[in-house]
């Protein structure tokens, strides 16, 4: 199982509207286009990929939504789509506990070491100056939990939560890349470690 957790520090927690994800909705766009580059394949959905959207924005922070690729549906590859899918989520009560909103997509309170704590999990944190994955060849196949920022980056009070716990820091290239290229990257490495 693939679990990709991306933190969308501005990123409301309460319904938005879909006209202005950028904007109003605190950065959205950057987590819809992170759902997509996970789930999706070419007219298919990776069932064996979990996302994890840690929402940290006003008005009551932090919530967690979940989409579980191997019970998805509504879902199409395009950011309205997976936008509204968080609305729909955001419109139900967060709690202690995970609550279904729509088909494979789920909504609870929480913050970063909560899915740490609930998947416990080894954590490989994305970050420009890692270890390149392509000369640490991590293992496409184990169980691992991806986290990844947004335009923000991760704090420094984030970062410490990682490095509590089993991590590891790599790099997908020499660059600083948007959050969902960077899970395509991932993604494709992996794919090729599975499939030489
Ligand atoms: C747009 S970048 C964040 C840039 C932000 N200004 C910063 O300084 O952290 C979004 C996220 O993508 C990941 N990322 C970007 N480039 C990467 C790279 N070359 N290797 C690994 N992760 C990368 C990191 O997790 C980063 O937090």
């Amino acid at each position: 199982m693939k679990n990709f957790l991306i933190i969308g520090h501005k990123a409301v927690t309460e319904t938005f509207s879909l006209n202005d994800l950028p904007g109003a909705a605190g950065r959205m766009d950057i987590l819809c286009r992170c759902v997509n580059a996970a789930l999706f394949l070419s007219h298919d959905i990776r069932r064996d990929v979990c996302v994890f959207l840690v929402l940290k924005g006003e008005p009551s922070p932090p919530k967690i939504i979940r989409f579980d690729g191997s019970a998805v549906r509504y879902l199409s590859p395009d950011e309205r789509s997976a936008a509204s899918l968080i609305k729909k989520a955001l419109e139900k009560k967060a709690q202690d506990f995970w609550t279904e909103s729509t088909a494979g997509v789920s909504i609870r309170k929480g913050d970063l070491d909560d899915i740490i704590k609930e998947l416990d999990m080894k954590v490989t944190y994305l970050r420009e100056d890692g270890e390149d994955i392509r000369v640490n060849k991590f293992d496409p196949q184990s169980d691992r939990l991806f986290v990844l920022g947004d335009h923000l980056g991760l704090t420094e009070d984030e970062e410490k939560i990682i490095l509590g716990c089993e991590h590891e820091m790599i790099s997908v290239g020499p660059l600083s890349l948007h959050a969902d290229h960077c899970i395509m990257l991932l993604h494709n490495e992996m794919d090729r470690g599975k499939h030489i």
